[in-house]
Order: C-alpha cells, then structure tokens, then sequence
C-alpha cells in the first residue's frame, strides 16, 4: 500500500516538472487559454477578443503561432496632462490598434532600460502582424536622453504629441500633485508660490509644471533626432471638446484606413467629458476620475504672467509644427 502510494505521488510529480519544462518560456500560450480578462489573465483575453480570435481557437491554440509581442510602431511621448491617456484609449478603438495596458516607462527609466530590449518588448501586447502597437509614457517627452534611445532602437518610429494650452497643463500638473500630497495627509504650497520666484517676482522656471510646458524647447531636442514629418502633434484641448476630427488626423497619420466615428464617442453630461463605445456598440467606457480633475482657482493676475511668459514659446512651437492653437 505504502509503495503504491510512493508511486502514485512519484508519477504525479514528474507530470508537475513535464509540464513545467514544456511550459516554460511559452508564456504566450498561457494567456491563450484566458476564457475572458481577469487578474490571472493579463491582457490576453481582450487582446485576442479584439483580434476576433475567438475562445475556441484559443483555447484549441489554432492562431499560436500567428501572435506576436511587436515593439511599437507608434509611441506616445507626451505630454503629461496633455490627454495622453483619452488619446491612447480613443485610438485604441481602431480595431487595427492594440495598446500597451500600462505605462512603460523604458526609455526614461535608467532601470528599466538596463532590463534591455526583450523586457521592452514583453510589455507590450500581444498582435497580429498587420496591426500597429502603440505604447504610452508621457515623461519621454521631457527626459533629455530619450529621444536618442528610441532612435537607436527604432529610428522609423511615430511620435505623437497631445498639447494643451500651456497655462491650463501647468494647473492641471499642479493639481494631480497636490492630490498626491492630500492623500497622504501632506500640506502643500499654492500654485501661485511655486509658480512665481518669490525674491524676483519672475515665473520660476525651475519649476517642473513650468518647465514642461515650454514645449519647443523640448520638441526641438527631439527633432535632433528625428525629421518633424515622423511627429504628429495633436491639440489636447480638442480631443476633449470634440474629439473625431484628433482622432481621424491621428489614424492618417498612422496609415490607418478610417474606421473611429462619431459612434465611438459620445459626450457624457453627467461626466463632462466625452466616453468611449467599442466597435461593438453596448460596450461602453469613461475614463477614470483622476482624470477631469477640478483645478484649484489661481490669481488672474497669476495666469496672466503665465501666458506673457509662455507667449514666445508658444509662438515658437506654432512656428516648428506648422500648427496653431487657440491658446490665449
Ligand atoms: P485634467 O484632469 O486637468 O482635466 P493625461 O491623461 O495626459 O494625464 O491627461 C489628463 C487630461 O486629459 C485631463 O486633465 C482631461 O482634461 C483630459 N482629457 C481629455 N479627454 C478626456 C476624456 N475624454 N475624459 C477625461 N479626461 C480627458
């Protein structure tokens, strides 16, 4: 009895380390027998829904071989609170499209960048070969050494910049900080201090929420890089009053045949902001709170300095995109 019992646990162990050995590495395959999304299965189940690979193929392993990690043809690089999230979250309604669930963070990221290559690559989605990825971090727009890493890796790259008027993403930065800080119970300074030099009454450039918003300087560090023909910029402040006209621009751009509608988006009053309806039609999606904060109310006189000190810069980033805003 006791040598029959040792013989059963001996052959249910080496089951255990076959398919251990047989699984390893194959880690793909894994996700292809998700019934649906749920923590234990990351993104493969809406990834491969949306490539209408269907529960039986997967789980028959039938598209296998056809699915694919690809770097991305297309990266977000910014700019914080410009829209980068609606703007990641619209595209990807473009049944063609499949995103990077989170933000990478490789190129900015000094750890992250020394995991190499392969890391990269494993976080993106998986795809079919005719789709286009797209991965979204918004501190590459600002990180000096990031434009020369994505060019060493993949110098054909599309770049896509949201905006907003400057003055209102210096706010909006502002704000999610001292949300931050609120949660942990932290007092932080008004937006007026921070903003403004204290000993020479001039806008503090040192100040990040400042410094971002100086968008040529940092477009032109990239344009050392690459040709401006590879950057498309989109108007942050568009893509939330009315969002289609950004989003067709952005699938030409990427050589996407036409497919987002007015169908896709609509405006959410409750919201006030415009929600997502996939291809499907009944599935429908806003976007997270954090994003459409309210903003702290900021001296005029404050906002004012801001816009004659952005001004020339402004004028500047109109001049090298051949595109103007509506900024005040
Ligand atoms: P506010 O929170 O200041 O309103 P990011 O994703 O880059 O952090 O940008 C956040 C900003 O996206 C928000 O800034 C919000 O105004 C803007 N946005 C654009 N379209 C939106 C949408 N459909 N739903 C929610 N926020 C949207």
């Amino acid at each position: 009895m006791v040598l029959l019992k040792q013989l059963l646990l001996g052959s249910l162990a080496a089951g255990i380390l076959l398919y251990l050995i047989t699984h390893l590495g194959h880690q793909d395959r894994v996700h292809l027998v998700c019934p649906s999304e749920s923590s234990t299965c990351p993104a493969g189940g809406s990834v491969l829904r949306k490539l209408g690979v269907t529960y039986e193929q997967r789980r028959n392993g039938v598209a296998t071989g056809r699915l694919v990690r690809q770097l991305p043809h297309a990266i977000i690089i910014g700019v914080r609170k410009g829209g980068t999230r609606a703007l990641l979250e619209m595209l990807s309604l473009h049944p063609k499209v499949v995103k990077a669930a989170q933000e990478v963070h490789f190129f900015d990221s000094n750890k992250n960048y020394a995991r190499g290559f392969d890391w990269y690559r494993s976080r993106m989605p998986l795809s079919l070969n005719s789709h286009v990825t797209i991965e979204k971090s918004p501190a590459y727009f600002t990180t000096e050494k990031v434009p020369e890493r994505i060019f060493g890796i993949n110098a054909s790259v599309k770049l896509l910049v949201i905006v907003r008027d400057p003055v209102i993403r210096a706010v909006s930065d502002y704000a999610q900080v001292l949300e931050g800080k609120r949660r942990k119970n932290k007092t932080y300074p008004r937006f007026e201090s921070l903003v403004v030099d204290q000993a020479t009454c001039s806008v503090n450039t040192k100040y990040k929420a400042v410094s971002t918003s100086v968008y040529a300087k940092h477009l032109e560090r990239w344009l050392l890089f690459f040709p401006i023909e590879q950057v498309h910029v989109v108007d942050g402040d568009r893509l939330i009053s009315d969002p289609l006209p950004e989003i067709q621009m952005v699938e030409r751009f990427l050589n996407l045949t036409p497919q987002i509608s007015r169908d896709n988006l609509y405006f959410n009053s409750t919201r006030g902001f415009y929600c997502l309806r996939s291809e499907r039609r009944h599935v429908t999606r806003c976007l997270a709170g954090s994003k459409g904060r309210a903003h702290p109310h900021v001296r005029p006189a404050v906002l004012e300095q801001l816009r004659v000190f952005f001004h020339p810069y402004n004028q500047k980033f109109y001049q090298i995109t051949g595109r103007s805003f509506t900024w005040p």
